[in-house]
């Protein structure tokens, strides 16, 4: 496959086609080692090799980053008021077409991928192929061991009239007034809703894991990494409550609250 080379800087840079071309004309652009002035000049993406102000432009067909969501900003792409998760990358992570792979409410904090492929977004978040998704739960009062069983069951969500049938859930308990739940699918609000339909109420949100992918520990609020295939396989791959519970029982017990588990 070729492809023009300001096409090539565009898809893997966060200038714009503009100034991709600028910066061809003006030679700041080497392609095989020679400096390169025709935008137009046509490349084979992996192959042939590209730099821009002497920095390698490594290609990838598709762009993933693992961000850890901090409460306070939204999952949207853009907003004219409020802060979006893409504002919260770099100016030169920027790149076009990037977008969340799912939504996590504005005061749920947590594991959210961001990524341009259409594709693998439709994989993760598709019920149809059963990545689950992973939260640890802070209530504001204490956990009831029986709603282990009404949330297998599948729980009926109830506005006015309406009522929602979820999908069996499984649910861990790992301190006082927290537990992990696994969801395999995502209704809006479904976990503060499961735990209020239970009579309980959410205090805090935290996406954990998604399929076999954990949030890395090491990451703050509001920081985030270029991830490969490799570690995006990993979340298309099967994974158990059990092992969500264990995680957060090593990692997160006391993310909010000292507690005894
Ligand atoms: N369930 C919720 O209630 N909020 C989220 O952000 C995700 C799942």
């Amino acid at each position: 496959m070729t492809m023009r080379l300001d096409r090539f800087l565009t898809s893997q840079t966060a200038l714009t086609r503009r100034a991709c071309c600028d910066a061809v004309r003006q030679g700041r652009v080497t392609v095989n080692g020679s400096a390169c002035r025709q935008p137009e000049q046509k490349i084979t993406p992996g192959a042939d090799s590209v730099t821009l102000d002497g920095k390698p432009v490594q290609y990838s067909e598709f762009h993933y980053f693992l961000m850890h969501k901090p409460c306070g900003v939204i999952t949207a792409s853009r907003d004219r008021h409020a802060k979006t998760v893409l504002d919260l990358l770099k100016p030169e992570d920027r790149l076009p077409g990037l977008f969340a792979c799912g939504r996590l409410d504005k005061d749920t904090s947590g594991l959210l991928l961001i990524t341009d492929d259409g594709q693998l977004s439709h994989r993760l978040l598709s019920p149809k192929h059963h990545v689950t998704k992973y939260y640890l739960v802070q209530l504001s009062r204490p956990f009831e061991p029986s709603y282990i069983d009404t949330l297998r069951e599948g729980i009926t969500l109830r506005d006015g009239a309406k009522e929602e049938q979820c999908l069996p859930a499984e649910c861990e308990q790992i301190g006082e007034r927290m537990c992990v739940i696994g969801l395999h699918e995502g209704r809006y609000h479904q976990v503060r809703r499961s735990f209020a339909a239970l009579g309980n109420h959410v205090e805090n949100l935290l996406r954990v894991r998604i399929g076999g992918l954990d949030l890395p520990p090491e990451l703050p609020p509001g920081g985030y990494l270029a991830i490969f295939t490799k570690e995006v396989e990993r979340m298309l791959n099967p994974s158990s409550i059990s092992l969500a519970a264990a995680f957060c029982r090593r990692q997160y017990s006391s993310y909010w609250i000292k507690e005894p588990v």
